[in-house]
This record gives structure tokens, C-alpha cells and sequence, in this order.
């Protein structure tokens, strides 16, 4: 967990400040005066997250993340440890969870089923938001997500499985009393540019030209219908 906490910064540094300006100008316009939990939180305060406007516009900002190395990381913001699949918040004590890049880290377990694990997370961050939870997630084509499934069907699970947008599409649609909104699709090399130098997987410290990469980020807002 340290070097993923280590390599994170690099990684994400050049994606990160993109998929931030995209989520503020067109995902985050309601969040002045809501409280926010922010799922798997990985320790970034409001001001990292949000940005410097917009976090100074917020109610509170809660950090929720299972990993204590990775929650206490940055930032002394309110912070729960605590699984996505079991947030210790009463039902709409929050306005929205925020999944920032976390969806991935649900891994798949062959014994749980397809999909389990996201559906449980999606349906305990829709039970304790009171109006929705907001997303960007990155996903892979289809080939990928079929080439994941093959291994897990050999290994029995994965710690990290990438979904292709329209398969996570299905799932969060699959939630109860819910619309999902919004979905847009950005190819990696569409946000740093194609040919940016990018580490295609977080381990791995070789750098390829960002348009080679097959991942596309899928900015969404799932809903709670008739809010
Ligand atoms: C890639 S980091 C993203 C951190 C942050 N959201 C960001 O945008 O920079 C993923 C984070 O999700 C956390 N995480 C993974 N699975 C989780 C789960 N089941 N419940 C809560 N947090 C989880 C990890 O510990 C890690 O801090």
C-alpha cells in the first residue's frame, strides 16, 4: 500500500488535474453547501478533491477510505475508516459520495458473482447519500474486461478489475430507484494528450505514449429518483 500511496502522485499527476477540471465544471456545480462523503478517499483533503473554490463553498467533507495508510496519507479533513460496503453513517446523512477512481479496487470475486462487489458498495453509498453519489471511473474495452473475467474464472478472484463503461453502465443502473445521468466517456489520451508519456498500470514503471492505452474514464451521476 506504501508504494501504491508513493506511485499514485506520478501516476495520476498529468490524468488527475484533467478529470478534476471535467468534474467541476460539469459534475460538481451542486455541491456548494452539501455534505460530502468521499468514498476510498485515499487521504485527499476537500481542497484536493474539489479544488480551492469550490471546497471553501462545501458544508463538510468526510473521508472514507478502508486502508489506514492510504486515509491518513494527506490532509487532517474528517476522516471514517471504514469498507465502502459498510459506511458507519446513519441512511441520508450525507447529500453525496463521491467514488473518485475506486470502483476498480472492489476487485472480483469468482465466489460472490459478476459484479457483486460494486453493486454492494453502489447500494451502501446510495443508502446513506440523500440525493445521489457522483463517479469518474476508469474502464477498459470490452476485450480487456473479457481477458479479466478469463483470469478470474482460472484464479478465482482479482483485487483490481477494470470494467468496460457500458458493463459498469449496467450495473449502476441495476441499483434500486436510481437514474443514472450524465455518463460521458473521455479516452485517456484525449485528456493528457496522445502523446503524453503515461504508465499504463500503476506498477509497472514503464512509461507508453497515453494514446496507446486502451482506458477510456467515465464520468457519471447516479441518482436517487425523485430528488
Ligand atoms: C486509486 S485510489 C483513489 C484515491 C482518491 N479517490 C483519488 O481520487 O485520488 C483508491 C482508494 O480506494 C481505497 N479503497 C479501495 N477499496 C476500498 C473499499 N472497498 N472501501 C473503501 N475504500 C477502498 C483505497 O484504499 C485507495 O485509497
Amino acid at each position: 500500500m506504501e508504494s501504491l500511496s508513493k506511485n499514485l502522485e506520478e501516476w495520476y499527476g498529468p490524468g488527475n488535474a484533467a478529470l478534476q477540471k471535467i468534474s467541476i465544471e460539469e459534475y460538481y456545480r451542486d455541491l456548494p453547501g452539501a455534505v460530502i462523503l468521499d468514498v476510498g478517499n485515499g487521504g485527499q483533503s476537500a481542497e484536493q478533491q474539489l479544488g480551492p473554490e469550490l471546497s471553501t463553498k462545501i458544508a463538510r467533507f468526510i473521508g472514507a477510505d478502508k486502508s489506514f495508510e492510504m486515509l491518513s496519507r494527506l490532509g487532517d479533513h474528517e476522516k471514517i475508516l471504514c469498507d465502502a460496503n459498510a459506511i458507519p453513517l446513519a441512511d441520508n446523512s450525507v447529500d453525496y459520495c463521491l467514488l473518485n477512481n475506486v470502483i476498480h479496487h472492489f476487485g472480483f470475486n469468482r465466489a460472490d458473482g459478476f459484479g457483486s462487489a460494486v453493486s454492494g458498495a453502489i447500494g451502501e453509498c446510495l443508502r446513506v447519500a440523500r440525493r445521489g453519489i457522483i463517479i469518474v471511473e476508469m474502464t477498459v474495452p470490452r476485450w480487456v474486461q473479457q481477458i479479466e473475467s478469463a483470469m478470474v474464472g482460472l484464479t478465482g478472484g482479482m483485487a483490481t478489475f477494470v470494467f468496460n463503461a457500458d458493463t459498469l453502465r449496467g450495473l449502476l443502473q441495476g441499483a434500486e430507484a436510481v437514474e443514472v445521468t450524465k455518463f460521458k466517456t473521455v479516452r485517456l489520451g484525449e485528456l493528457v494528450g496522445d502523446w503524453t508519456l503515461f504508465r499504463a498500470m500503476i506498477t509497472v514503471p514503464i512509461k507508453v505514449p497515453a494514446g496507446l492505452i486502451p482506458y477510456t474514464y467515465v464520468f457519471c451521476e447516479v441518482r436517487k429518483v425523485g430528488r
